[in-house]
């Protein structure tokens, strides 16, 4: 007998063989993009951490929307920068900011777009915590009243799926509660169950203009050296009525999303945060990456591991480069 007797390279010889071998797909419809909305009209600013990614009045986001929809694109994830901040971040639940808006145009539009909101506070409160700050620390029971009235409002202007960022304990059950109390028990929750407190977030906080003027998160979002917690913080929020849980940041968060994945029946979703893309724009800005390459093997990456779906910055470059693909 000749050696080696075992050819693994026959199954990659060419391309058609190995898409009929190949066990992870990624498609435009698993992906949901990101969008951050701003007070005015005709505003379209880029973000300078996040090259092609603006901050946007309602006209020209919607506009947006229309392309990521005829991109064949999942979804949204809309974040707000209200015209004012306070103490408790009243403008999160305001029927007339930017994120209620947003979501009543998109809605009226009639997109085939699934419209998630974040529901948190951070971007609306003076002192950028994600909850009511009482003595110095962020109050996990009062806060919980105001994300209630926050996804209520998103709820009331047509979101399909409202998603709490802020890391409180029972708030995944404050929401569904308040939700189904009104006559909303349609919309969903996707709750980022896992999420951490993670260097990868800086650039946001300076698209949303939302970091913590004093201390840090860490009293409420998971420290990084911690995966069993994750499958309690994931089943607590199931418990609580979580139709969707997601892990955040995704890159070096692989080895949870596989364990959330394979520990419970739900979807998983997983968030490709600011600084990951952040990351990959400086390198390809440098000429060290090519764009396409790595952005396709890192979001193969996250589905491979055992995410439905995909919250990512690259949405829109990843949709056409699949199409063409
Ligand atoms: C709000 C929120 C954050 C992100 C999503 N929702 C920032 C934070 O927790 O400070 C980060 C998303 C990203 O980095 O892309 N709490």
């Amino acid at each position: 007998m000749s050696y080696p007797q075992h050819r693994p390279r026959r199954l990659r010889r060419t391309e058609a063989i190995r898409s009929l071998v190949r066990e992870t797909t990624l498609t435009p419809a698993s992906l949901v993009y990101p969008m951050f909305v701003c007070p005015g009209t005709g505003i379209q600013n880029e973000i300078p951490s996040l090259p092609g990614i603006y901050q946007q009045s309602v006209d020209r986001a919607l506009e947006e929307c229309r392309a990521v929809e005829q991109e064949g694109i999942g979804g949204v994830i809309l974040f707000g920068i209200p015209e004012s901040k306070d103490e408790r971040g009243s403008r999160a639940w305001a029927a007339d900011a930017p994120v209620q808006r947003m979501v009543e145009a998109v809605r009226r539009a009639n997109l085939r777009l699934v419209v998630i909101t974040d529901v948190c506070l951070c971007e609306y409160t003076t002192h950028g915590h994600c909850g009511v700050v009482v003595n110095g620390e962020v109050d996990n029971d009062a806060t919980l009243e105001l994300l209630a009235e926050v996804a209520l409002s998103h709820a009331r202007a047509g979101a399909d799926w409202v998603a709490p960022s802020d890391m409180m304990d029972g708030r995944v059950g404050a929401i569904r509660q308040q939700l189904d109390e009104h006559g909303f028990s349609h919309v969903g929750i996707l709750a980022y169950a896992a999420k951490y407190c993670s260097a990868f977030y800086q650039p946001f906080r300076e698209a949303a203009d939302s970091a913590p003027q004093f201390g840090d998160r860490r009293g409420y979002q998971m420290d990084p050296a911690n995966a069993r917690e994750a499958l309690r913080e994931v089943a607590l929020d199931i418990e609580e009525g979580a139709d969707v849980v997601m892990v955040k940041p995704a890159l070096p968060y692989l080895d949870v999303i596989r364990a959330v994945r394979d520990a419970f029946a739900v979807p998983v979703a997983a968030y490709n945060v600011s600084g990951e893309y952040a990351m990959v724009k400086a390198a390809v800005a440098q000429g060290w990456l090519d764009e396409q390459r790595a952005v396709l093997e890192l979001l193969t990456a996250i589905r491979r591991a055992g995410a439905d779906f995909i919250l990512t910055y690259h949405a829109r470059q990843a949709a056409r480069w699949l199409r063409s693909c």
